[in-house]
């Protein structure tokens, strides 16, 4: 068997992660809920869940990776045997899902650079803006073609590697990313009437707090942070024992947390600039922000570099999607990488034409009330990604035990700090908390 890759430095390494957790979450999600859920106290309970759920989650899933340098299949049944594979084959089933409808709205992105370089969604009239965008969503073929350019790009990076396609690509566009983000924040909280959107981004405002804000938090965490499908299980099996894996994970989850901040830092502010509600929900992307764009000097630039961080955002997160598909049919089944992409890439393809289509043609095929697209996304979001990251919790807390653990987190360079206080998250408060988030989800408490 050909030797296993491995990530070549620790700043590539953390810049694919980063890149895997910095995604459509941050810079689309990330703003609108805060906007809708109490502006700072949203921010406030974010971080705490970020710190109390996140980080543990993090750590057990590098480690399964690490230690036995496999997907989340074979690492399951390495550490465990018996039915625990389900559970990374629950990841692998999870994971295409979400990259079906991924590409789909990373391909939106793909369109919104082009329409805003040429000029059409500048216009300060939200229903000019609003039917751009549904001529766009409703078209038969546009958004399948944007979603199958997106879905090769993706697959063009991950067919190069570990190192020459996936690390080498985030160490490029990662700090791009960053310097773009910059460039929007001091844009936006230079704007007059800015002042108002920033009070509101940081001043707590308690009373629309309510139990749907706990839940929408936690799941955004996890979302954010890409937990509970193994796609941390599989990019820490690329990880060597030299790698400081306490370390790592704390400088992940601060990156994608400071990104989350800074991207509400950008939206926030404008909006309240251009006297828009910030309560628009998912539209706000596509719909209201262009329209605050047209409003700054010089926008049709800033939008457009916008459209360009999205997109490269989305980019290093769908690459760490279907990494997990790739890895599982490489290790797995034993086809060489590229073969294995191709394969992922054109099941995930057709995975993804009910998601493309569902805004247009087949806008009447709807489940629990829902478009498809949005259905595959709560179906993914509130049930298997917390799924997931119950059973990872209670497999490293529970079934592998403080003997097992302690020789884990022992066998590197350096050894895991904090084990008590990780083991009783992992037992205890993630478990715990999950349950309660999803007994939430369906009305009981
Ligand atoms: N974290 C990404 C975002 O914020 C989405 C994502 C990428 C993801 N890979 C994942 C979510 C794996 C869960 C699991 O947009």
């Amino acid at each position: 068997m050909a030797r296993r890759e491995h990530w070549g430095t620790r700043f590539g390494f953390i810049m694919a992660t980063a890149g895997s957790a910095v995604g459509l979450g941050n810079v689309w999600k990330f703003p609108y809920m805060a906007g809708e859920e109490g502006g700072g106290a949203f921010l406030i309970l974010y971080l705490g869940f970020i710190l109390v759920f996140g980080l543990s989650l993090m750590l057990a899933e590098l480690l399964i990776g690490r230690s036995t340098q496999k997907n989340p299949v074979g690492a399951f049944r390495e550490l465990a045997g018996g039915l625990w594979p389900l559970a990374g084959m629950l990841g692998i089933i999870t994971a295409f899902l979400v990259l079906s409808y991924y590409i789909v709205v990373a391909g939106w992105t793909l369109a919104y650079i082009a329409l805003s370089a040429e000029g059409a969604i500048h216009s300060t009239d939200g229903e000019t803006v609003r039917t751009v965008f549904q001529d766009f969503v409703g078209d038969p073929v546009a958004p399948l073609a944007c979603a199958a350019l997106f879905m090769t790009l993706t697959a063009i990076v991950v067919a190069g590697g570990i190192g020459a396609g996936i690390e080498r690509t985030s160490k490029l566009f990662m700090p791009l990313l960053f310097v773009l983000l910059l460039i929007l924040v001091v844009r936006a909280v230079t704007l007059p009437g800015a002042g108002e959107g920033i009070a509101f981004y940081l001043r707590p405002d308690w009373s629309k707090v309510g139990p749907d804000t706990f839940v929408g938090a936690i799941g955004q965490a996890f979302f954010s942070l890409s937990l509970g499908l193994g796609a941390l299980i599989t990019y820490g099996s690329y990880m060597t024992r030299d790698d400081n894996l306490a370390a790592d994970a704390g400088m992940i989850t601060g990156l994608d947390t400071l990104i989350a901040f800074l991207a509400g830092l950008v939206i926030l502010p404008a909006v309240f600039a251009a006297g828009v509600a910030p309560d628009q929900g998912p539209a706000l992307t596509f719909i209201t922000l262009p329209t605050v764009f047209a409003q700054m000097p010089a926008g049709q630039i800033f939008s457009t570099l916008f459209f360009v961080l999205l997109a490269i955002a989305a980019l290093t997160s769908a690459v760490s999607l279907l990494e997990v598909i790739v890895t599982y049919i490489k290790d797995e089944h034993g086809l060489r990488r590229h073969s294995a992409t191709l394969l992922a890439a054109v099941i995930t393809s057709a995975l993804a034409v009910p998601s493309a289509l569902s805004m247009g043609l087949w806008s009447g095929f709807t489940v629990n009330g829902q478009d498809f697209l949005t259905f595959a996304d709560t179906l993914a979001t509130s049930v298997l990604m917390p799924g997931g990251a119950f059973v990872t919790a209670l497999f490293v807390g529970w079934k592998l035990g403080p003997k097992a653990i302690s020789a884990l987190t022992q066998d590197g360079r350096h050894p895991i700090p904090g084990t008590g206080l990780w083991l009783f998250m992992l037992r205890f408060v993630c478990p715990l908390g999950i349950l309660w988030i999803a007994l939430n989800g369906l009305g009981v408490v």
